[in-house]
């Protein structure tokens, strides 16, 4: 099988660190993962701690500062985890603020991103001490000023920019392009003129530009022109109007391995972003600003894998396979959303048995409800088997519905032979606590 479960968190393969194949079957965490599907019921998504901590690790070695963008996958533990690891965070909504401010994480190491944020989100994040508001529009400025005006603050604030460039990815994680509803042009003027509103508003601290050019992205040549456009902006601030940019937050979307991708190394993409900005700069006769990056699939998506029991297993005209799970698209809406795809292994040990073109489909009332489409896996997989899907940490439990009115799974973390419960499962009569 091209992407067994491998004994690093090898940058082509998708599956968690620990993840190992022996004489029991797939074990992450060092416990057995039929056990766990056994333990704590399925779906469950297993979070592998080794290998959150390597991941972020590895960012908090090669970048200054690093916020993990909690969109990805939100929860106390998870939050804290990484806030012990040295990474900030950074909310896209309210509801991301309260989880972080809830998790203990001081206000102040909490970033705010979003384009349409609303007058109370404002009020609340700026009232708490946010460490830096990411403003996305005029409107937003104007109002945000007003509001740390009236609280007696100055608030730290970067300018989302568009830098016009395309990062090759799927066209709804694409956020860098003239088209984007993400920030506001370089190229047109209005970065420029947001950065003026900011610097001149009283309520504004202006420290720095941002940009985010979309998610999933697997080569280092769009950060590098990320990097350019940025560096040409500060530069043209500094000459014109004396403003200097302190800090410049090239965003995330570092891509990673969900099949036979292979994203470049983030220590080697360090090197090279780290490379072209001196460079810029030097050209651009500025400082060398602080960098920030916000990764988040980058840091949790390969930490997960999500266990599934087979419920049926049916034939199709064509010699298709299809085994449903007892999941899907309420616990992972990402190939419904992107045509998304993942290596799937059964957890227990099989003899010999060839592997034949499968599709694996979830058990909701949609026909697109597909897990994995058209993967070889085990012919002797039958009802009652455990399934792991590889890959799952990020964008999966976040974006998770009821639909169906079916309960969100639970979240177990692994590491070193202990299992521990991060988030219960729903259970319905949480899916009747809105009923009024
Ligand atoms: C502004 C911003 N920063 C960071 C991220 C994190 O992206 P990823 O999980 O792909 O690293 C996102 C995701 O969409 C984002 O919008």
């Amino acid at each position: 099988m091209s992407a067994q479960p491998s004994p690093h968190a090898s940058l082509s393969s998708p599956w968690p660190a620990t993840a190992r194949w022996t004489a029991h079957g797939l074990e992450i965490g060092g416990l057995c993962a039929a056990d766990l599907a056994e333990e704590f019921g399925t779906p469950l998504l297993v979070c592998d701690v080794a290998h959150l901590r390597q991941r972020a690790g590895e960012f908090r070695r090669a970048f200054p500062q690093v916020h993990y963008a909690v969109k990805a996958l939100t929860c106390r533990r998870l939050l804290r985890l990484l806030g012990g690891e040295g990474l900030r965070l950074l909310a896209a909504s309210q509801g991301e603020l309260e989880a972080c401010l809830r998790a203990g994480v001081a206000p102040g190491r909490v970033a705010l991103h979003g384009n349409n944020k609303s007058e109370t989100e404002l009020e609340r994040a700026i009232g708490a001490g946010l460490g830096l508001l990411i403003c996305d529009n005029l409107d937003e400025i104007r109002r945000a000023a007003a509001i740390a005006a009236r609280l007696g603050r100055r608030q730290d604030a970067l300018v989302r920019v568009i830098p016009g460039i395309s990062a090759g990815v799927h066209r709804h994680i694409e956020t860098g392009t003239a088209e984007s509803k993400f920030g506001l042009p370089i190229a047109s003027g209005e970065a420029e003129e947001a950065v003026l509103a900011t610097v001149e508003s009283r309520g504004l601290h202006y420290r720095g530009l941002h940009a985010h050019i979309g998610s999933q992205v697997l080569e280092t040549e769009p950060y590098l022109v990320t990097v350019d456009r940025l560096c040409s902006l500060a530069g043209r601030l500094a000459r014109t109007h004396g403003i200097d940019t302190e800090l410049l937050d090239i965003g995330g979307g570092f891509g990673i391995t969900y099949r036979s991708e292979e994203p470049p190394a983030i220590s080697l993409l360090a090197r090279a972003v780290d490379a072209r900005l001196r460079a810029d700069c030097a050209r651009e006769g500025i400082p060398l600003p602080r960098l920030l990056t916000e990764p988040g699939r980058a840091v949790v998506g390969g930490a997960g894998l999500t266990l599934y029991r087979v419920g049926s297993v049916k034939e199709r005209p064509g010699g298709t396979r299809l085994v449903a799970v007892d999941g899907g698209m309420s616990d992972n809406p990402r190939p419904m959303l992107y045509g998304a795809s993942y290596e799937v292994v059964p957890v227990a040990t099989r003899n010999g048995a060839p592997r034949v073109a499968t599709t694996v489909v979830g058990q909701h009332c949609e026909s697109g409800d597909v897990v994995a489409e058209a993967l070889p896996l085990s012919a002797d997989v039958v009802a009652g088997d455990v399934l792991a899907v590889a890959g799952t940490g990020a964008y999966c439990y976040s974006m998770a519905s009821n639909y169906n009115r079916t309960p969100r799974p639970a979240l177990a973390a692994v590491h070193d032979g202990d299992a521990e419960l991060w988030l219960r499962g729903e259970t319905y009569d949480d899916l009747d606590k809105l009923e009024v």
